[in-house]
């Protein structure tokens, strides 16, 4: 026997499933036999006291789970940091165990009331004493880790726990003697998983199975060669033998009814203590302002949930609800990240959702140079659909021709800097770009209640995917407003794909563009082909677009229709010659509607107009569209889905599909300006046409709608 390890235990006189606080108490309210746990207890207690020595603490009653004295605290020499719990059915128990230290000349830390962290059961020491492994995720706050790194003067790694099954650090993870760790990675985070392998060398990683998993064979207690825990498969126990270990099963199944095992009912009160180690930790918190709807917005919610989703973790420090109708809201929220490179990724993404640092501990936005024409430094940070402004010399400087997927590269000028959005291949070496997460902040337009409300006049709602009921009457506000920006003198670009044709929409979108409702056509090579075919032989794909069916040889007027383009020189050159008498694209020409076809692997001829240089296409795709105010995207995902990255926030966006994964996708920009409708997009455009034409006042009637 090792007179000098201890260990501290409590004997279930009061033991019980009286409520679930965690998945293993459920439905065992109850369930446990007393005499049968008591049996149990003894014999546990029996073979750690053949290898140490046992101390108790008197039980108490109303507190059934004080049994497990791995919450009391953590212990590291004289030392404790004594529990905070989480859930309130525990909270009573913390008293007792502070008087059961305090009485045994220990140095008491607590922690700040509203900062949770369960003792040992979240806090696992390497065995060697190099560091503390510490959980966070359930019971325990990340907060508290530079705490226990101060206290201890001790390094601590955080590990985020995400399967509620394994919420304490000890029911998932038993470091043991000789630097080798007992585990079930499943139950942790890829972020830490990774940190434990950089920590613990492959050979000692002795990774368990979900069924050795979910018997607790990681609650075990480790004394020198030995683990005892309540039950191990036989290829377990050989994993352990081979390298050392002699297991000791003693069965714990009442426990476990509360969620515990050998090592909950017990803490280990003396540790290693290494002299030479240091308090370090990598856990990293700031704090962020949010602004706008926060709660009908649902901008709240998402932050929280991105910052818990990342690996982080957060406290509300001050929530200023907006109480007027119109009024916004303001917050404070302490974000904490269990290390840099974890912060980063999360207050990207708050960034991107219109988060702000405090004034007091804004910096100037990092710039690092180009490294080599067309590729930008590796931390560049990728633009969104939102205005952005960084900060530059202690100023706010507004970033230009802002879309999304690009880099912010800054030149500088005689006027001070200039920062603009620019696309990967267009960086060059003279430029600077703006890498990390500090002074960048998207300014996000908090769109009014009335805005937001439908029926109130064009409301795009939320983000929303029309289904068949409400086809018409989204149909009626498109109109309302193409009418509006046309009176305007404003832009609307048209994206289309070839089904436009199919389902006999080219007459009415031919309409549009006669009308004077459409600026710019964007679309690829079939587009045009399929509209041109049925211009000069009725047909589109060699289908009779009258009767619906397949021509003879009709297979033949696809590449018929090519090679007579081909032979005029151009589409606007077919309608010169009198070759192309009507369709989109003769409209397009008649009326001067520029059209950009971008060329693709698959198109027939092309025809002279398609750009097959794709990077040229593009380019033009982001030139036809500068100063749009809507965009129809009609049944192409691809043209659409390009057109969406270039186009910054305010623009609205319309996408009609017959797929209604398309029009998620699409109009799933995060904002209120886009709106999917999910319907036959020849449907929908005979709807328009004829909803235009019943607009015969001019606007503004539309005040009274
Ligand atoms: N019923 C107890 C709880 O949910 C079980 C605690 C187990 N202790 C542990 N160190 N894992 O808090």
């Amino acid at each position: 026997m090792t007179d000098a390890i201890r260990f501290l235990m409590c004997a279930p006189d009061h033991y019980e499933v009286d409520y679930a606080i965690n998945p293993w108490m459920e439905g065992n309210i109850h369930r446990s036999s007393r005499d049968r746990a008591a049996a149990q207890w003894q014999q546990l207690h029996q073979v750690i006291k053949d290898e140490a020595i046992v101390e108790l603490v008197e039980p108490a009653k109303g507190w059934p789970d004080m049994v497990f004295t791995a919450n009391a605290g953590l212990v590291l020499d004289k030392t404790v940091v004594l529990s905070r719990f989480l859930h309130k059915e525990r909270q009573g128990e913390e008293p007792y165990f502070k008087q059961w230290f305090a009485d045994n000349g220990y140095t008491v830390h607590e922690l700040p009331p509203d900062l949770p962290f369960e003792g040992a059961g979240d806090a696992l020491l390497d065995r060697e004493g190099r560091w503390l492994w510490a959980g966070y995720g359930f019971r325990t706050e990340l907060d508290s880790h530079p705490l226990l790194a101060k206290w201890l003067d001790m390094e601590v790694l955080s590990l985020r726990l995400i399967d509620s099954r394994f919420y304490h650090l000890d029911t998932c993870f038993c470091p043991l003697t000789g630097g080798y760790l007992l585990y079930y990675p499943p139950a942790f985070d890829a972020y830490s998983n990774h940190l434990i392998e950089r920590r613990v060398p492959a050979e000692k990683r002795l990774v368990i199975a979900e069924p050795d998993a979910v018997t607790f064979a990681c609650n075990a207690v480790n004394i020198n060669d030995l683990v005892i825990l309540n039950q191990a498969s036989d290829h377990l126990k050989r994993q352990l033998a081979q390298v050392g270990f002699r297991v000791r099963e003693t069965p714990l199944t009442e426990f476990l009814k509360a969620g515990g095992a050998s090592k909950c009912l017990t803490l280990r009160t003396t540790e290693p203590v290494l002299l030479d180690h240091h308090a370090t930790v990598a856990v990293e918190s700031k704090t962020i302002q949010l602004q706008g709807h926060l709660l009908d917005s649902g901008l709240m919610n998402r932050a929280l949930d991105s910052i818990v989703e990342n690996g982080g973790s957060f406290k509300v420090l001050n929530f200023d609800l907006g109480t007027e109708r119109q009024s916004t809201s303001q917050a404070e929220v302490r974000v904490s990240a269990p290390s840099h490179t974890v912060m980063e990724d999360i207050m990207r993404q708050l960034i991107d959702l219109g988060a702000a640092d405090l004034p007091a501990e804004t910096h100037d936005a990092a710039l690092e140079a180009v490294p080599q024409p067309g590729v930008a430094p590796d931390e560049f940070y990728v633009t969104t659909i939102y205005p952005t402004e960084v900060r530059l010399n202690g100023r706010w400087v507004r970033v230009q021709d802002q879309r999304m997927d690009g880099a912010i590269a800054v030149t500088q000028t005689a006027d001070g800097a200039i920062a603009r959005c620019k696309l990967l291949r267009d960086l060059n070496p003279q430029e600077q770009v703006v890498v990390g997460i500090d002074g960048i902040r998207t300014v996000r337009n908090p769109e009014s209640r009335a805005q937001r409300n439908q029926g109130e006049e064009f409301s795009f709602m939320g983000a929303g995917v029309s289904s068949e009921r409400r086809v018409e009457l989204v149909v009626e506000q498109i109109a309302w407003e193409l009418r509006r920006i046309r009176d305007q003198g404003g832009k609307v670009a048209v994206t289309a794909g070839p089904v436009v044709i199919h389902t006999g929409g080219a007459h009415h979108l031919a309409r549009l563009i006669r009308d004077g409702y459409v600026q710019v056509l964007l679309g690829g090579n079939a587009i045009a082909v399929h509209d041109i075919e049925q211009a000069l032989m009725g047909t589109s794909l060699g289908v009779d677009m009258n009767k619906g069916l397949p021509v003879r040889g009709g297979h033949r007027h696809h590449l018929k229709t090519i090679n007579t383009i081909r032979r005029c020189g151009s589409i606007a050159q077919a309608v010169e010659q009198g070759v192309l008498t009507k369709g989109v694209m003769y409209e397009c020409v008649k009326n001067n509607v520029p059209f950009c076809l971008a060329g693709s692997i698959r198109d027939d001829g092309p025809l002279p107009d398609t750009q097959m240089d794709l990077v040229k296409a593009q380019t033009d795709y982001a030139e036809a569209i500068v100063g749009v105010d809507m965009i129809l995207m009609l049944s192409t995902m691809l043209h659409s889905i390009g057109v969406g990255n270039m186009t910054p926030a305010g623009v609205k966006l319309v996408c009609v599909d017959i797929n209604p994964a398309v029009v998620t996708k699409l109009s799933d920009r995060g904002s209120v300006e886009s709106v999917g409708v999910v319907t036959d997009v020849g449907l929908f455009l005979s709807l328009l046409v004829k909803q235009l034409e019943l607009l015969t006042s001019p606007y503004p009637a539309i005040a009274t709608v």
